[in-house]
């Protein structure tokens, strides 16, 4: 458009050029009126484009905004279908960006009976495989095989439902060309036995009178095991791309040197996985780094299983919360608050300490004591 605007510039200066002389009064000197008609029309329409970008700008980040506000995935739910057995545990579930509560992770707390099926999806490039997963856990059908699995261990029944996740969202990639990943961690606490399963960083804490225990792996490049998976796999690892892809020689120089001379990146920054540089080394969804024929970040699911007898709480939370707290922190926190806002505490304690990811925790209050136990439930 500019251009166009130069030529028809260009026919305007021909033009004053060989238009006969004026007689008496003459028009300003020849050439510079048309070069400036061309340069004010140049302007305009630059000015213009820009005006126009910002507000189609606008008008996706508002659309994008709605449709993050359409789902929300801050879901307390029953564990739906008979209501003659009260839930066992009280629960909280809590997501913010910045200042606000938010819907842009998802975050899923359900309890039947004995039961509570809880999770928190961290997404990454979208909010979409986020909310997918959330709404795959909220939905009762696909819910019942985690909260049916009462006798005992329900880690199969948990790899099982990330795995059926990994297969949705890579379907909807497929057909809606999404990019979306995001982390998982489900945990289904049944009595006295928790059985958690994750993929990426997100976090589950059990936490008792004798302290706060991680029961998760984060799944990221600066883990030893997983960096070394993901070499296994083809992949490359480092702070930037020029320590991924670094010779022998650089790395002995960096090692005798710093890796902010051989590498321009400070010691303290987190590891990533080349190609696509992402942190994490295990995700559900994020299928561009998928199509790689040697592909290093993967969608296993990890999973664990342990006794929580004599445990108070059990939280899920995402790297926004364990960015700025470790699992005593956390425990803290959660210890002292009310069962109902247990969650929004640890977000807004997260917050206050400078985290400025998007904060998503769930907590679930054990019956520790048989007193509690027997506690009548106020729903
Ligand atoms: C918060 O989540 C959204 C959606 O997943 C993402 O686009 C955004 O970058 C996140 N913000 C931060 C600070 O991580
Ligand atoms: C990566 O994982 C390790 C091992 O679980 C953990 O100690 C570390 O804090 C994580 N780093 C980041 C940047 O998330």
């Amino acid at each position: 458009m500019i251009k166009n605007l130069k030529r028809v510039g260009g026919a305007l200066a021909r033009r004053g050029r060989s238009a006969p002389a004026a007689p008496v009064e003459a028009p300003p000197p020849a050439g510079w009126f048309p070069w400036l008609l061309a340069f004010a029309a140049g302007t305009l329409a630059g000015l213009v484009v820009v005006v126009a970008a910002g507000l189609l700008f606008k008008r996706a980040k508002k659309e994008r905004e709605e449709s993050s506000r359409e789902a929300p995935p801050q879901q307390k739910l029953r564990g739906g279908g008979s209501s003659e057995e009260p839930p066992a545990h009280k629960t909280s579930a809590f997501g913010m960006q910045g200042k606000r509560a938010a819907m842009e992770d998802a975050h899923v707390v359900a309890s039947k009976g004995p039961v509570t099926v809880a999770g928190v999806f961290d997404g990454c490039g979208g909010a979409r495989a986020a909310k997918l997963c959330g709404a795959r856990l909220a939905s009762e059908k696909l819910r019942q095989a985690l909260l049916d699995s009462r006798a005992g261990d329900a880690s199969p029944a948990i790899a099982a439902f990330l795995a059926s996740c990994e297969t949705a969202v890579d379907a909807e990639a497929r057909r809606a060309g999404w990019v979306d990943a995001t982390t998982a961690v489900v945990a289904v606490v049944n009595g006295d036995t928790l059985s958690v399963g994750w993929v990426g960083d997100s976090r589950c804490v059990v936490v008792s009178g004798a302290g706060a225990r991680v029961l998760t792996r984060d799944h990221n490049a600066s883990n030893p095991a997983e960096a070394q998976r993901v070499r296994a796999a083809g992949g490359l690892v480092g702070r930037n791309e020029k320590e991924a892809k670094a010779s022998k020689a650089t790395k002995l120089a960096a090692k005798v040197l710093s890796p902010n001379i051989a590498y321009r990146t400070h010691p303290k920054n987190p590891m990533r996985v080349y190609p696509g540089g992402i942190t994490l080394t295990r995700a559900l969804g994020g299928r561009p780094l998928k199509m790689k024929s040697s592909c290093p970040v993967v969608a296993d699911a990890e999973t664990a299983t342990v006794p929580v007898a004599g445990a108070t709480h059990v939280i899920l939370a995402c790297d926004g919360v364990w960015d700025v707290l470790d699992a005593a922190g956390a425990a803290d926190v959660v210890v002292g608050a009310r069962p109902d806002d247990a969650a929004e505490r640890l977000a807004r304690a997260a917050f206050e300490k400078g985290s400025t990811d998007n904060i998503t925790a769930v907590v679930v209050e054990l019956p520790s004591t048989p007193a509690a136990r027997s506690e009548p439930e106020a729903e």
